[in-house]
Protein backbone atom coordinates (compact mmCIF):
# COMPACT_ATOMS: atom_id res chain seq x y z
CA UNK A 1 0.00 0.00 0.00
CA UNK A 2 0.97 3.36 -1.11
CA UNK A 3 0.92 6.68 0.29
CA UNK A 4 -1.52 9.37 -0.77
CA UNK A 5 -1.89 13.16 -1.19
CA UNK A 6 -4.83 15.25 -0.64
CA UNK A 7 -4.57 19.39 -0.57
CA UNK A 8 -0.97 18.20 -0.45
CA UNK A 9 -0.88 16.72 2.80
CA UNK A 10 0.62 12.98 3.20
CA UNK A 11 -1.27 10.13 4.36
CA UNK A 12 0.38 6.55 5.26
CA UNK A 13 -1.24 3.13 5.40
CA UNK A 14 -3.34 3.11 8.73
CA UNK A 15 -5.80 0.16 8.81
CA UNK A 16 -6.47 -2.41 6.19
CA UNK A 17 -9.37 -3.32 4.30
CA UNK A 18 -9.34 -6.75 5.63
CA UNK A 19 -9.06 -5.73 8.99
CA UNK A 20 -12.07 -3.58 8.65
CA UNK A 21 -14.27 -6.23 7.42
CA UNK A 22 -12.92 -8.30 10.23
CA UNK A 23 -14.10 -5.90 12.84
CA UNK A 24 -17.20 -5.21 10.57
CA UNK A 25 -17.89 -9.03 10.77
CA UNK A 26 -17.24 -9.02 14.83
CA UNK A 27 -19.98 -6.06 15.06
CA UNK A 28 -22.50 -7.70 12.86
CA UNK A 29 -22.24 -10.57 15.03
CA UNK A 30 -23.15 -8.74 18.18
CA UNK A 31 -25.44 -6.62 16.62
CA UNK A 32 -27.14 -9.57 15.60
CA UNK A 33 -27.07 -11.29 18.83
CA UNK A 34 -28.29 -8.32 20.64
CA UNK A 35 -30.79 -7.36 18.21
CA UNK A 36 -32.51 -10.49 16.64
CA UNK A 37 -36.75 -10.25 16.64
CA UNK A 38 -36.55 -6.29 17.46
CA UNK A 39 -36.92 -4.60 14.24
CA UNK A 40 -34.10 -2.43 14.76
CA UNK A 41 -33.94 0.82 12.57
CA UNK A 42 -30.37 1.21 12.07
CA UNK A 43 -29.86 5.53 11.60
CA UNK A 44 -26.65 6.31 9.65
CA UNK A 45 -25.34 9.20 9.93
CA UNK A 46 -24.12 10.75 6.40
CA UNK A 47 -22.47 11.83 4.94
CA UNK A 48 -19.01 9.77 6.52
CA UNK A 49 -20.84 6.49 7.85
CA UNK A 50 -22.53 5.77 4.22
CA UNK A 51 -19.79 2.98 3.55
CA UNK A 52 -19.64 1.88 6.76
CA UNK A 53 -22.92 1.51 7.04
CA UNK A 54 -23.82 -0.14 4.09
CA UNK A 55 -21.36 -2.93 4.85
CA UNK A 56 -22.53 -3.38 8.48
CA UNK A 57 -26.13 -3.46 7.68
CA UNK A 58 -25.78 -6.51 5.01
CA UNK A 59 -23.24 -8.43 7.24
CA UNK A 60 -25.89 -8.22 10.36
CA UNK A 61 -28.11 -10.17 8.23
CA UNK A 62 -30.86 -9.22 10.54
CA UNK A 63 -34.43 -10.52 8.90
CA UNK A 64 -36.69 -7.80 9.93
CA UNK A 65 -33.68 -4.93 9.74
CA UNK A 66 -34.56 -1.39 8.48
CA UNK A 67 -32.25 1.54 7.72
CA UNK A 68 -33.02 5.18 7.38
CA UNK A 69 -30.23 7.89 6.87
CA UNK A 70 -29.67 11.36 8.46
CA UNK A 71 -27.07 13.83 7.99
CA UNK A 72 -25.20 16.28 10.13
CA UNK A 73 -21.95 18.23 9.87
CA UNK A 74 -19.12 19.40 11.97
CA UNK A 75 -16.27 19.21 10.51
CA UNK A 76 -14.04 21.93 8.71
CA UNK A 77 -10.93 20.75 6.82
CA UNK A 78 -9.23 18.39 10.03
CA UNK A 79 -11.10 19.92 12.68
CA UNK A 80 -14.01 19.96 14.35
CA UNK A 81 -15.97 23.33 14.64
CA UNK A 82 -17.52 22.71 17.31
CA UNK A 83 -20.72 23.48 16.20
CA UNK A 84 -23.04 20.60 14.53
CA UNK A 85 -25.34 21.57 11.09
CA UNK A 86 -28.63 19.33 10.71
CA UNK A 87 -28.56 19.28 6.57
CA UNK A 88 -30.93 16.28 6.58
CA UNK A 89 -33.87 15.35 9.23
CA UNK A 90 -35.27 12.03 9.89
CA UNK A 91 -38.39 11.09 7.69
CA UNK A 92 -39.32 8.28 10.10
CA UNK A 93 -41.20 7.71 12.98
CA UNK A 94 -38.86 6.43 15.97
CA UNK A 95 -41.73 6.10 18.79
CA UNK A 96 -41.56 2.42 20.65
CA UNK A 97 -38.48 2.07 18.03
CA UNK A 98 -34.89 -0.14 19.00
CA UNK A 99 -32.42 2.78 16.82
CA UNK A 100 -29.24 1.90 16.16
CA UNK A 101 -27.48 5.23 15.34
CA UNK A 102 -24.17 3.68 12.79
CA UNK A 103 -21.17 6.47 13.06
CA UNK A 104 -18.32 6.26 10.92
CA UNK A 105 -16.28 8.35 13.93
CA UNK A 106 -16.89 9.70 17.26
CA UNK A 107 -14.69 12.38 17.79
CA UNK A 108 -15.31 15.53 20.06
CA UNK A 109 -18.99 13.42 20.77
CA UNK A 110 -20.82 16.39 19.82
CA UNK A 111 -22.23 15.51 17.11
CA UNK A 112 -23.36 11.81 18.90
CA UNK A 113 -24.32 13.49 21.78
CA UNK A 114 -27.24 16.58 20.18
CA UNK A 115 -28.30 13.57 17.58
CA UNK A 116 -29.30 11.54 21.00
CA UNK A 117 -30.80 14.66 22.49
CA UNK A 118 -32.98 14.54 20.05
CA UNK A 119 -33.77 11.24 19.47
CA UNK A 120 -34.59 10.93 23.57
CA UNK A 121 -37.62 13.57 22.83
CA UNK A 122 -39.67 11.18 20.30
CA UNK A 123 -39.63 8.03 23.05
CA UNK A 124 -37.45 5.88 21.33
CA UNK A 125 -37.82 1.84 22.63
CA UNK A 126 -33.94 1.97 22.99
CA UNK A 127 -30.98 4.20 21.33
CA UNK A 128 -27.50 2.53 21.21
CA UNK A 129 -24.79 3.41 19.20
CA UNK A 130 -22.17 1.53 17.06
CA UNK A 131 -18.85 3.57 15.59
CA UNK A 132 -16.55 2.39 13.40
CA UNK A 133 -13.92 4.29 14.93
CA UNK A 134 -13.10 6.29 18.24
CA UNK A 135 -10.63 8.91 19.93
CA UNK A 136 -11.25 8.03 23.13
CA UNK A 137 -8.99 11.04 24.16
CA UNK A 138 -11.14 13.29 22.21
CA UNK A 139 -14.19 13.23 23.49
CA UNK A 140 -15.60 16.32 25.37
CA UNK A 141 -19.41 15.42 25.96
CA UNK A 142 -21.65 12.15 26.46
CA UNK A 143 -20.38 8.86 26.74
CA UNK A 144 -18.67 6.33 23.73
CA UNK A 145 -20.53 4.25 21.41
CA UNK A 146 -21.67 0.89 23.12
CA UNK A 147 -20.19 -0.60 20.06
CA UNK A 148 -16.73 0.15 18.91
CA UNK A 149 -15.00 -0.74 16.15
CA UNK A 150 -11.76 0.52 16.65
CA UNK A 151 -10.29 2.65 19.44
CA UNK A 152 -7.37 5.37 18.14
CA UNK A 153 -5.54 8.14 18.92
CA UNK A 154 -6.55 11.74 18.19
CA UNK A 155 -4.94 11.64 14.74
CA UNK A 156 -6.62 12.74 11.58
CA UNK A 157 -7.62 9.79 9.15
CA UNK A 158 -9.05 9.48 6.07
CA UNK A 159 -10.47 6.92 3.91
CA UNK A 160 -13.76 3.93 3.88
CA UNK A 161 -16.12 7.26 4.14
CA UNK A 162 -14.13 9.40 6.15
CA UNK A 163 -13.07 12.24 3.98
CA UNK A 164 -10.84 15.79 4.12
CA UNK A 165 -13.56 18.24 2.49
CA UNK A 166 -15.23 16.17 0.28
CA UNK A 167 -12.32 13.79 -0.97
CA UNK A 168 -11.04 10.57 -0.25
CA UNK A 169 -14.22 8.83 1.25
CA UNK A 170 -13.16 6.25 -1.76
CA UNK A 171 -10.91 4.77 -0.18
CA UNK A 172 -10.90 1.10 0.26
CA UNK A 173 -8.38 1.32 2.92
CA UNK A 174 -7.70 3.87 6.13
CA UNK A 175 -4.99 6.39 5.95
CA UNK A 176 -3.72 8.70 8.75
CA UNK A 177 -2.05 11.81 8.32
CA UNK A 178 2.06 11.65 8.15
CA UNK A 179 3.87 13.45 10.62
CA UNK A 180 6.71 15.13 9.54
P1 LIG B 1 -17.57 14.89 16.58
O1 LIG B 1 -18.90 15.61 16.62
O2 LIG B 1 -16.43 15.81 16.96
O3 LIG B 1 -17.56 13.60 17.37
O4 LIG B 1 -17.25 14.60 15.08
C1 LIG B 1 -17.80 13.59 14.40
C2 LIG B 1 -17.60 13.78 12.90
O5 LIG B 1 -16.38 14.49 12.61
C3 LIG B 1 -17.43 12.44 12.25
O6 LIG B 1 -18.68 11.87 11.94
C4 LIG B 1 -16.60 12.79 11.03
O7 LIG B 1 -17.44 13.22 9.98
C5 LIG B 1 -15.72 13.93 11.48
N1 LIG B 1 -14.37 13.45 11.87
C6 LIG B 1 -13.88 13.30 13.12
N2 LIG B 1 -12.60 12.86 13.12
C7 LIG B 1 -12.27 12.71 11.82
C8 LIG B 1 -11.06 12.25 11.15
O8 LIG B 1 -10.04 11.89 11.74
N3 LIG B 1 -11.12 12.23 9.78
C9 LIG B 1 -12.23 12.62 9.07
N4 LIG B 1 -13.37 13.03 9.65
C10 LIG B 1 -13.39 13.08 11.02
MG1 LIG C 1 -19.75 11.76 10.25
Amino acid sequence: MEEVTYQGLTFEPYIRREEIAKQVHRLAQEIKRDYDGKNPLFLCVLNGSFIFAADLFRACSLHDAEITFIRFKSYDGMSSTGEVKQLMGLSEQIQDRHVIIVEDIIDSGITAAQLRKELAKQSPASVKMVSLLFKPDALTVGEGPEYVGFSIPSKFILGYGLDLDGLARNLPDIYVLKEK
